[in-house]
């Protein structure tokens, strides 16, 4: 068997009482048996990033970031070490939680998520499963030059979703939990490849290098 990808999950809700407990375990369990991740769970809860205060300042060494706090370094690296990315997420106000957004920003400087697929598996307490908020972070993590993926987790009426045992009483989310995942190895691993054969610079050096060219005098 080849090597498993690094896998993962974040979990985008803290909230006292979240109902993320209920689809985390699921998700993450069936993570672990796909056979093709070696799975690690980064709940939000035990990463209290702080709001992002990053600037030219707290940066340092560009190519080793200092950031403003240590926390915030040691969550790069620990993205930077992923080859795929689940994130669960609730929908609020029809996007995803701040604290998701937030650890999305706070991979700055580091392009831990880029050219790395992302999955979305969102839920709500009514009838939407968080369409929108998944939707939003699709153009989200496009920024962070991450790719996300077509087929999704839909998990609607969230609090009667999963019997008690854990397991989701619709079959549709079984199905779409499964898909989702065959998608993010074959993604992971075509990545992964393209990733060790070379990458092109970030485009914003790219365009960076671009216009001081453009701007520099022409040669006599
Ligand atoms: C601030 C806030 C905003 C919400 N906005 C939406 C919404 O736009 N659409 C929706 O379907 N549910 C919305 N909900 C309901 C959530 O889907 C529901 O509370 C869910 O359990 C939240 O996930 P959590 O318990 O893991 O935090 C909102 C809940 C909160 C707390």
């Amino acid at each position: 068997m080849s090597t498993p990808l690094n896998l993962k999950i974040i979990i985008g809700s803290t909230r006292p009482t979240r109902a993320a407990d209920l689809v985390a375990p699921w998700v993450e369990a069936a993570a672990r048996s796909h056979g093709d991740f070696a799975v690690d769970v980064l709940d939000l809860r035990d990463w209290p990033l702080p709001m992002f205060a990053e600037h030219a300042g707290t940066i340092g060494d560009i190519n080793d970031p200092t950031y403003s706090d240590p926390l915030i370094k040691r969550w790069n690296d620990i993205i930077k070490g992923g080859d795929a990315f689940v994130m669960i997420t609730p929908e609020y106000n029809h996007s995803i939680p701040a604290v998701l957004k937030n650890a999305v920003d706070s991979v700055w400087l580091s392009f831990g998520f880029r050219n790395k697929p992302v999955a979305a598996v969102g839920y709500s307490a009514g009838a939407g499963g968080a369409i929108r908020a998944i939707e939003h972070l699709a153009h989200i993590v496009v920024e962070a030059e991450a790719v996300p993926l077509r087929n999704a987790v839909l998990v609607p009426n969230v609090t009667a979703a999963f019997d008690e045992t854990g397991a989701p009483t619709d079959p549709v989310s079984a199905a779409a939990l499964g898909i989702a995942l065959d998608d993010l190895a074959w993604w992971g691993r075509a990545l992964k490849s393209a990733r060790q054969q070379g990458e092109h610079l970030p485009g914003i050096w790219r365009m960076r290098a671009a216009m001081e060219t453009a701007a520099a005098p022409a040669n006599q």
